[in-house]
């Protein structure tokens, strides 16, 4: 039997390229992207034609456009990501094609990503190495870049699903007052659910952990950090179009807020004379959320598994759309 023509956008860790290797030892039809850049529109666009499986990251924006490009031998399109929000799944539902994602395995390594944001924006560890290198460290004194405290402090999780909820787990180490935001979850490690308004106006801490969606998009804008009370830090490790970054910069500039530290922005990457890289109390690191050896190798497993699932006509392991299965 001729083996399937699969197309891998990105070079993935060998874990998950070992497995489909052997599932498709001999396989001709298997094409990777080999570069340390993602493809171009249009060279995604030519790569897939004819694909059966469509192994892609979050950086590649699956929609119509490119199904057509593929054509009607897809049978399965992977994610090597959690989040869906690149891929317009209500279409590929209405085409009957399944798509997986990698839920669960790199919770603890987002949750970790958005507790040492939180941590490097409350105590100032950027700009405080910064001015190391820079030859102004002195003495020791008593005021020198003073950050916040965090026992007893209140830190407010919008989004409680699986990460919000393993942030709350960590902030219970530190002796934190966690409040969330989320109206389909239950309370979980101590946290206490209240109202947006509420939470804004007593967190010193606020963590974003919600989907981007048409609901989500531009959900922290000037009114909502204008909310927040002026000693909070705001840490986003979601997506980047959940924060209206000019009204956020508006709101560092003028102290609205003492901080911010954020994993993820848009556009991504974020062009090198963005004017919130001018600002000290902003961290911005590249969309590291899941950027762990073992997260990333498991990630590749998942992605590799629901696409030799999706080849062989069966249902996927983690599917984002289970609406493409009859009832
Ligand atoms: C990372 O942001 C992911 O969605 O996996």
């Amino acid at each position: 039997m001729a083996s399937p023509k699969i197309f891998v956008t990105r070079l993935i860790p060998d874990a998950g390229l070992n497995l489909l290797k052997e599932a498709y030892p001999n396989s001709q039809n298997l094409e990777i992207w080999l570069q340390e850049d993602p493809p171009t529109r249009e060279q995604l666009l030519q790569y897939v034609r004819g694909a059966e499986g469509l192994l892609c990251l979050l950086t590649e924006r699956v929609d119509a456009e490119l199904l057509d490009a593929i054509g009607p031998s897809l049978k399965v399109v992977s994610s090597m990501s959690v989040g869906m929000d690149h891929i317009d799944l209500p279409e590929a539902t209405r085409r009957g094609i399944p798509v997986g994602n990698t839920p669960g395995v790199l919770t603890a390594a987002t949750a970790d990503q958005a507790f040492a944001l939180l941590l490097s924006a409350a105590r100032r560890i950027p700009e405080a190495e910064r001015f190391v290198r820079a030859g102004k460290w002195v003495t020791w004194s008593p005021s020198l870049l003073l950050g916040a405290d965090f026992v007893g402090r209140t830190l407010g999780i919008v989004g409680f699903g699986r990460i919000g909820q393993a942030v709350a787990k960590r902030a219970q180490g530190f002796d934190m007052r966690v409040l969330y935001h989320d109206r389909s979850s239950e309370p979980a490690h101590g946290a206490q659910p209240v109202e947006l308004d509420a939470l804004l106006a007593e967190s010193d801490f606020v963590s974003i952990h919600v989907p981007l969606t048409q609901g989500t998009q531009h959900m922290v804008d000037a009114d909502f950090l204008s909310r927040m009370k002026s000693n909070a830090v705001l840490v986003n490790t979601s997506r980047g179009g959940v924060v209206d970054q000019d009204a956020l910069y508006v709101a560092l500039k003028s102290k609205r807020i003492f901080a911010a530290a954020l994993d993820v922005t848009d556009p991504e990457p974020l062009p090198a004379d963005s004017p919130l890289l001018e600002l000290e109390n902003c961290i911005v690191v590249p969309h590291l959320g899941s950027a762990s050896k073992w997260t990333r190798d498991q990630m590749s497993l998942l992605a590799v598994q629901n696409l030799i699932a999706g080849l062989k006509g069966e249902r996927l392991p983690h599917c984002a759309n289970p609406d493409v299965y009859p009832a």
